[in-house]
Parts: C-alpha cells; sequence; structure tokens
C-alpha cells in the first residue's frame, strides 16, 4: 500500500505498469445504507490499489431506486469520498474524478434489466480496450432477494470462457441450520462454490485478520502454551452500547445469537481454537483446520446460556411492529454463552462467547487468560514493574473501541516480546494512567496497524485477490449452523433477564460457571407482579414490593425462583443462629420443595447447618423408609448432601409400637412436646408449606376436624385423596412462627392461586387461607406459571 502510494506519485506509473485486463465490479443494492457506509469507499480503495497494477476497472451500482434518483444518491455518495491521508488534495481531486466516470448507477428489477446490464458490461469491457478477466457482484441486499438475483446473473450476466464471477454475499445467511441448509442448495444451483464469497465483516477487522498469522509467527513462544494446561480461559467479546431501535423488524427475528454470536464470535473462536496448518498461507488447509475445529465443538445445552433484553426493547417492539401492549417479545439483545473443545488441546478450558447491545461500552476483544501458579512473597509495591510473575499472564486482539479506542494485540510482558509484521504493525507506547484488563498499559506489550484500515476495504481487496480463507464457505457456514440450531431451539421459549442498559446494568448481567453451566452471578431484585385480575405488562415484570392476599410476594421463572428462596433461607439462617444459636427449620412434603432441596444441598456452603434444627410440618403415616414418606424425600434430596448432627434431625413419630399413626401412641403429643422443649416459646424459625390444588397447606384439609383452629399444635389428619392418614403441624402452631414461606410452583396452581386471592379468611373452606402468623411474617414464593398461568 504504501509503495502505492508512492508510485501514484509518479506520473509515468501507469504506462510503466503492464496491463493486466479488465474488471467490471457491479454493487447490488447501491443506494442501500451499507453501500454509503463503507462499500463505495471499500471500491475507491480497490481502484486505488490495484489501478496503479495494471488492471482497469468499471464500477456499476445498481438498485430498485428509480434510475435517475438512484444516479442522484450515488453521486453524492461517490462526492464523499476519500483519499489515503498521504494523498495530496488535488491528486485525490483527480483519483476521485477518474473513479466517479468509471462508476454508474442503473434500475435493475426484471431479468431484462440484468440483460441489458450484461450488454452494458460487455461494452464497457470493449471500451477499455484490454481483455476480461472477472466480475464481481456484490450481494449488498435482503436475503430473500438472493434467489432471484442469483438466477438473473446465472442466466443474464455470467462472463465468458476464462474470466472469472464472484459473488459476494452478506449475511444472514438463514436463520436456522434448516434455512442456511435451503439457501446455500438454491445458491449452489446458480453458482459453483468457488464462485461464492460469504462476507463475515469481522474476518476483514485488521486485528482479526491477525490472529493466525501472530500464532504462526510467535509459535515457538505459544507452542507451549496455547492449551489445556495453560490457557485458564478464553473471552471473545463485543460489547456495544447502541440499541437496536429502528431495526426492529429485522432484529426481532434474529436476537443477539444470531446476529452477533452463529457468525462473527464463532467465526473469531475457530481462528482461536484450530490446530495451526503448516503454511497458513495456503487457503485448503487453514478452511480444513476451520471445519476441524467445527467438528470438535461440544454440543450446547440450554443450561450453557443466560440471556438478557433491555428494558426499553419492549416498548420499541409495540411502536416498530405494532403489536399490542400485551405482547412480550423474547427475543434476547444479550447473551453469554459458555462453549467447550473436546480436544486435546483444549480439553477443560471454558471458552466464553458474550455481546450485547445497550452495554456500558463499545469494545469487541478476544482475551487469552493463562494460569498462574506463581506466589509472590512480597507486597505489590515492591514488584519490579510489569514483570512480576503473579501478575496475570494474558494475550488480548483488541479487535476495536474499548479504553484504547483503537486495534491492538497486546501480550503480557510476564510472557513474551512478540513478533508481528514491522511493515504493518508498530509499538505503541504505554499510555500513562491508562488501564486496560484492570492493568495498567505499562504491563504489556502493545502493537497497532501502521494504518488503519476498515473491514470492508480489506475484504474488498482479498475478494478481488482470491483469498478464500477470508470469507465463509457453505461447509463452514453449515458447521456454524449445525452447532447453534440446537441451543436456539432449547431457548426458544426462554425469558431474558431485563437490564436497565449503560451503566445501570450494574452486575445484573455477570454471570459465572460451573462445569457446562452458567448462571447469572446476582439473583434478581424481587420480581413482578400486578394483582390478578389485571393483566401483566412488561414493566411489571421489574415492579419492587408486590403483594399477595396483603403479604409479600416473590415471583419468577422456577430456577430463579428456587435459587431465590433458597438464599432468602439461608439468610434467615445465618441471622437466627446469630440472634440464639441455632435455627429451627420445619419443612413440608411435596413435589415443589424437591428443587429447593436440591439447591440448598447444593453451592449454599455459608448455611449453617451444623447449628439448624429439622423438623416436619407434615408427614404421611407410612414407614419413615417408604418411599411415599415425606422423611424419604428430604433424606434423598437433602440430608444426604449436608452435615447436619443427626439430633438435629426429628422426623415424626408416626410409626410407634409398630402401627401408623394410631391414637393411642399419642405420637401427636411426643412431637409437640419435643418442639416445645427445643423451640423457644414452639415459634419455628421458618416454616415451608406448599399450597394444593384444593387450597390444603402442610397436611390440613379442607374441612378438616382437627388442626385448623385450638390448642392442638400436632395433628392427625385425613387427606381426602389419598389412602394415607397424616400427620401435621396445626395453624396454630404454623401461625407461631416467626417467618413462613409458601412455595408455589406450576401451571396446575394457577387456579387455586386466583381463588385464594380473592377469598379472606377462611380456614375451613381453604386451609390456606388460615396461614396469618401472629407476629411473624408470611412471604409467598410463586413461579410465573403457577402466579400467572
Ligand atoms: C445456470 O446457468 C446455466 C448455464 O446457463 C444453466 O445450464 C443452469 O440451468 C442455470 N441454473 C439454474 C438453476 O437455472
Ligand atoms: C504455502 O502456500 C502458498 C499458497 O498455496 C504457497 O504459495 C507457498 O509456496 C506455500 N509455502 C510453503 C512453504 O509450502
Ligand atoms: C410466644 O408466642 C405467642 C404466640 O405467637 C406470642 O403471642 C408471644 O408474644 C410469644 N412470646 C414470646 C416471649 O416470644
Amino acid at each position: 500500500m504504501l509503495t502505492v502510494a508512492v508510485c501514484m506519485a509518479l506520473l509515468s506509473c501507469l504506462q510503466a505498469q503492464e496491463l493486466q485486463g479488465h474488471v467490471t465490479i457491479i454493487l447490488l443494492g447501491a443506494t442501500g445504507d451499507l453501500a454509503k457506509k463503507y462499500l463505495w469507499q471499500g471500491l475507491f480503495n480497490l481502484y486505488l490499489d490495484e489501478s496503479v497494477k495494471g488492471y482497469r476497472f468499471s464500477f456499476n451500482g445498481g438498485a430498485l431506486t428509480p434510475t435517475k434518483q438512484g444516479q442522484e444518491h450515488v453521486a453524492k455518495v461517490l462526492e464523499s469520498l476519500s483519499c489515503p491521508k498521504d494523498v495530496a488534495p488535488d491528486r485525490c481531486a483527480e483519483l476521485k474524478d477518474q473513479f466517479q466516470r468509471l462508476s454508474q448507477y442503473r434500475c435493475v428489477k426484471t431479468s431484462e434489466d440484468y440483460l441489458a446490464l450484461s450488454k452494458d458490461i460487455e461494452a464497457q469491457v470493449q471500451h477499455s480496450g484490454v481483455r476480461e478477466i472477472g466480475r464481481i457482484f456484490y450481494f449488498s441486499v435482503p436475503p430473500f432477494a438472493y434467489v432471484d438475483i442469483a438466477r438473473n446473473i446465472n442466466s443474464s450476466c455470467r462472463p465468458g470462457q476464462d474470466t472469472w464471477l464472484r459473488v459476494v454475499l452478506e449475511k444472514p445467511f438463514g436463520h436456522d441450520l434448516l434455512s442456511a441448509q435451503q439457501l446455500a442448495t438454491q445458491l449452489g444451483s446458480f453458482f459453483r462454490e468457488e464462485e461464492m464469497y460469504r462476507v463475515d465483516h469481522y474476518l476483514g477487522k485488521q486485528v482479526v485478520a491477525q490472529i493466525l498469522p501472530f500464532r504462526d509467527q510467535n509459535h515457538r513462544a505459544l507452542d507451549g502454551l496455547w492449551n489445556r494446561h495453560h490457557v485458564e480461559r478464553v473471552e471473545i467479546v463485543m460489547k456495544e452500547t447502541v440499541d437496536v431501535a429502528g431495526r426492529i423488524s429485522f432484529y426481532d427475528r434474529y436476537g443477539v445469537i444470531r446476529d452477533i454470536l452463529q457468525n462473527h464470535l464463532t467465526e473469531v473462536l475457530t481462528l482461536v481454537a484450530m490446530e495451526l496448518p503448516h503454511n497458513i498461507s495456503s487457503v485448503e488447509s487453514v478452511l480444513q483446520r476451520k471445519l476441524q475445529a467445527f467438528q470438535a465443538l461440544r454440543g450446547l445445552q440450554k443450561g450453557s446460556a443466560v440471556l438478557g433484553q433491555y428494558q426499553a426493547y419492549s416498548e420499541q417492539v409495540h411502536r416498530e411492529l405494532q403489536k399490542p401492549d400485551s405482547f412480550r417479545s423474547l427475543t434476547p439483545t444479550f447473551a453469554g454463552v459458555l462453549v467447550h473443545m473436546d480436544n486435546l488441546r483444549w480439553e477443560g478450558v471454558p471458552f466464553i462467547l458474550m455481546s450485547g447491545k445497550a452495554l456500558d461500552e463499545r469494545v469487541s476483544y478476544i482475551r487469552v487468560l493463562f494460569k498462574n501458579r506463581a506466589y509472590c512473597s512480597q507486597n505489590e509495591k515492591h514488584w519490579l514493574e510489569g514483570q512480576s510473575h503473579c501478575l496475570p499472564q494474558q494475550i488480548i486482539f483488541n479487535i476495536g473501541y474499548g479504553e484504547l479506542g483503537s486495534p491492538a494485540v497486546l501480550v503480557s510482558r510476564t510472557l513474551f516480546r512478540p513478533s508481528l509484521p514491522a511493515e504493518s504493525w508498530k509499538e505503541v507506547a504505554s499510555r500513562p494512567g491508562l488501564r486496560l484488563f484492570g492493568r495498567p498499559m505499562s504491563d504489556f506489550y502493545a502493537y497497532s496497524p501502521v494504518r488503519e484500515q476498515d473491514a470492508y476495504t480489506v475484504l474488498i481487496s482479498r475478494i478481488f485477490h482470491h483469498q478464500k480463507d477470508s470469507f465463509v464457505t457453505t461447509q463452514n457456514l453449515l458447521a456454524s449452523w449445525a452447532f447453534w440450531s440446537p441451543l436456539l431451539e432449547s431457548l426458544a421459549n426462554e425469558v431474558p433477564r431485563l437490564y436497565p442498559g449503560g451503566a445501570e446494568n450494574g452486575q445484573l448481567l455477570d454471570f459465572e460457571f460451573r462445569d457446562t453451566q452458567l448462571s447469572f452471578s446476582q439473583q434478581p431484585l424481587e420480581q413482578l407482579v400486578p394483582g390478578p385480575g389485571s393483566t401483566p405488562k412488561p414493566s411489571d415484570f421489574q415492579a419492587l414490593g408486590a403483594k399477595y392476599r396483603d403479604s409479600p410476594l416473590i415471583s419468577a421463572w422456577p430456577e430463579e425462583l428456587v435459587a431465590k428462596l433458597a438464599s432468602d433461607i439461608e439468610a434467615t439462617a445465618v441471622r437466627a443462629v446469630q440472634r440464639s444459636g441455632k435455627f429451627h427449620l420445619a419443612l413440608s412434603g411435596g413435589s415443589s420443595p424437591v428443587a429447593l432441596f436440591q439447591e440448598l444441598a447444593t453451592g449454599h456452603y455459608g448455611f449453617p447447618w451444623a447449628h439448624t434444627h429439622l423438623w416436619l410440618a407434615d408427614e404421611r403415616c407410612v414407614p419413615l423408609w417408604d418411599p411415599e414418606s415425606n422423611f424419604q424425600g428430604l433424606q434423598a434430596h437433602l440430608l444426604q448432601h449436608i452435615r447436619v448432627p443427626y439430633y438435629n434431625i426429628h422426623p415424626m413419630p408416626v410409626h410407634l409400637h409398630q402401627r401408623l399413626c394410631a391414637e393411642e401412641d399419642q405420637g401427636t403429643q411426643i412431637y409437640a412436646e419435643e418442639i416445645s422443649a427445643l423451640v423457644a416459646n414452639s415459634s419455628f424459625d421458618l416454616v415451608l408449606l406448599g399450597m394444593g390444588t384444593d387450597g390444603h397447606t402442610a397436611s390440613l384439609f379442607p374441612q378438616s376436624p382437627s388442626g385448623l383452629d385450638g390448642e392442638q399444635l400436632v395433628v392427625l389428619t385425613k387427606s381426602p385423596s389419598r389412602p394415607h392418614n397424616r400427620m401435621s403441624f396445626s395453624l396454630p402452631l404454623i401461625n407461631r412462627a416467626r417467618r413462613v414461606a409458601v412455595l408455589v410452583m406450576g401451571r396446575m396452581k394457577r387456579e387455586i392461586t386466583t381463588l385464594v386471592s380473592r377469598v379472606g379468611h377462611d380456614p375451613q373452606k381453604w386451609p390456606i387461607s388460615g396461614v396469618q402468623p401472629s407476629s411473624g411474617q408470611l412471604v409467598w414464593y410463586m413461579d410465573y406459571e403457577a402466579f400467572l398461568g
């Protein structure tokens, strides 16, 4: 490029070049945004670079815009083109003038238009007086137009023998595996594989294009490091501050995974992860290694991703798609995905892919973080600047923006001094005060391109030079969709977490991983809800202080709800132990608590189990080892995973003297006495209840002759629908508790939830309505299905 600029300055230069031949470029969608922003400039840059090497060009813009209007539009765009910095203004004006004379616009719609276009191209070639060597058709049009245009080009615009045809396609290339296959098959009937150039403009970003050369040139240092033994994790990130207002009609059908992760971030992932070919200049080997990288990707599951949606999105959807207020789009605008590769090099190394709109900053990078086993005995202030082995060791490909503001390759000084091609990359001086990834810039060797080039200029040049490894082949495209489609399907009904946008997101979108699972680090604030009867609106999903039967209501999707309840129980336990040295927890049976027990059994390491007393709020009259026994459920899902002293576990005495719940054995009194002896004032720190579809709670059923009032703390009852009798806490005992949590989950509970929201205090009909702690706090935990149906 530098030599070209010098050459352009010499008048005799052109004559000195041998004429190479004529190339025609046809830009379809010539009046569109992409054309205006990048493509015409990219074509001009191509012209500047290649015409001095003896190539002749003609440029044809085409679109549906009527000819006259389109000509005016294109003329304005051409007027705004710019030359490289080193070209003098009058020389630039001259070059622009040449380019404008070689460029024209026409309206192309029908097959006749394409025939006429073809005739014109032939005339242009004739006029230039040199041999035609190729034609490039750049499709900057919506994908639904591809097939028609492709048919017209195939039937009318193919050049003659010994002249190449290249068609350039822009994403989206399908919506999932099936649609991508269909589109590929259709296009495959018009064009040969080597004729198609699918653009992923990320592959034209200078830093991305440098990944393989960097790995190759620094292979001595990297050979030992670029693997699971040394890499802690890899982050591939594209954060944006903008939202998608104005683009909703496109975006809402795609979402962030299809828009960014499936293509840009996946392409980058393969460049980082693939085995380095022996010859990185060999297009075939690069493409083959890339395909092998796809094959090593481990399948994704629902739990591999976290999704978000910025809060204003709903309103934008309502406005731009004219949807009713009750409509809620589930399209994610934020996603974090955990990817693993099943091969020897990367086994066990987490690759984190993340992208989102309306985030706090605009930045895009790949960060390879190395494991660090060093321990430094001296205080940080005594470390040699940037040289301590305790510093994080990382390689960062800063694709663009961010604090640094420009594309760069950064390598921790404690790793090695990298080598980059000196003619195109320069070392950048450290900027005092600038911190990157938590470290002062002086920690890194940093390199930037000598001359920044936009991705489209790079790609157009590569199309011209037939460098197909910078494009997405059909095989790679389908491999990528095959990888992403199952995840997309499994997430189709997933409700994304709402986030306010910008700096206000705080830690709401932070996530963490455990094995193959990703989850948000922070439980959402108490989410939801309007009172029953009114239709929930999207804005209600973050409402604080929701109430149900005048008590606090926490509502969320099941996993979040259970996680929230588990943390609330843990917090209550910690407080109780601080206050009294003990935590008395009474649990009831049913299926809902199983997920809760599992949640409590894993991950709640701060739970004071050693000081916790576990009681049962109800039990079936079956032996304790019976699978139907509530105690068995507790045992299987919780007790065997935690360490509670055995004398702190208090099963209900339903099985005495080899009889089940016999009045004479006075099991109820025995349990009541045990409670009175151990639990101060018989006031449990927490009683966890459920709600049956008939309004029962614990084992207190409608019309029960006992337990709904009176003095008894523990009673025998009868289940109307099940053969066994039950033992249960009475309502008066429950209502002495300091805290009562009622967990209600599942669509089946929808009706009773609505009903009970309206009834007053009527325990005879709906025992749950009698739960009213006299001095304690009642909290409802309902999942959306139970609450909203
Ligand atoms: C593409 O063009 C060739 C040559 O004109 C023709 O034989 C073929 O049928 C065309 N393909 C389609 C799908 O129309
Ligand atoms: C690498 O591949 C390129 C392109 O195929 C070729 O020109 C070059 O000779 C190859 N280099 C080696 C060392 O094989
Ligand atoms: C004991 O429990 C009863 C009933 O809930 C309550 O009224 C009373 O204040 C409690 N006494 C103490 C000392 O907590």
